[in-house]
């Protein structure tokens, strides 16, 4: 009984001792007390977080609604049909008006159109998911020419538009104020710098 307990404090002592050293090197500013991982470059935190409304975060580089026009019939039309009216992949233009109606029957129609409160969301979202079937695969000013050319479809910018950080974040989305704000009380206090100031790598847009 009494070994048992002097085996089990030994066994405690050590694992202090492990903690301790572990914690110095950390607060030293070493990597993790594990032993693995490496610090993340920006370009690897940047894959992480997304643009803001704003603009900040998003890349250099552009593209007008011709060049989308000709990258969408080759990549997107097949999954999002030839007038954007949606397949195998959801339809991306049209049903304004119809998310607010007292009709049961007629469901509202939710697409970049009439639901997206922000476009800067569609660079995001095309850039890191689409194609479907090889998502990652369209540099940026490939993935500016397509909003260019879904924003012109929706009626949203004219037809000879080019689209880069600045104009895409100056696009008034239909639905940009369709969304209420959550009035219940933040659990976290709220933190006077957005994410990527926080993460240091994007200052005010230029
Ligand atoms: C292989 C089929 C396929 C191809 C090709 C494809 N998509 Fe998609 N897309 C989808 C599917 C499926 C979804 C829905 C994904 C989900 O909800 O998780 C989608 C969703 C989207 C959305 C979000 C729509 C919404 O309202 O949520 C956008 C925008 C979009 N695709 C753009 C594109 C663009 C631009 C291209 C061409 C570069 C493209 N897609 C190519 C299948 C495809």
């Amino acid at each position: 009984m009494s070994t048992t307990t002097s085996a089990s404090r030994r066994i405690a002592a050590g694992f202090l001792v492990l903690a301790a050293s572990a914690a110095s090197a950390w607060a030293a500013g070493g990597h993790a007390p594990y032993g693995f991982g490496t610090t993340p470059t920006e370009s690897e935190l940047a894959a992480f977080t997304s643009p803001l409304p704003d603009g900040r975060g998003l890349p250099a580089g552009s593209g007008t609604v011709a060049q989308g026009d000709a990258l969408y019939k080759g990549q997107c039309a097949s999954c999002h049909g030839d007038k954007l009216q949606g397949g195998i992949g959801d339809r991306l233009i049209g049903g304004r008006g119809t998310l607010v109606n007292d009709n049961p029957a007629k469901a509202p129609i939710k697409t970049v159109e009439s639901y997206w409160p922000y476009a800067t969301t569609l660079f995001d979202y095309i850039k890191r998911a689409m194609p479907q079937n090889m998502p990652g695969s369209l540099n940026d000013d490939q993935v500016y020419a397509l909003c260019a050319y879904i924003l012109s479809e929706a009626k949203i910018v004219p037809a000879d538009s080019t689209m880069d950080a600045k104009s895409l974040a100056a696009v008034k989305m239909p639905n940009r104020n369709g969304f209420i704000p959550d009035h219940r009380p933040e659990k976290f206090p709220p933190v006077a710098k957005s994410p990527h100031q926080m993460l240091g790598f994007a200052g005010p847009l230029k």
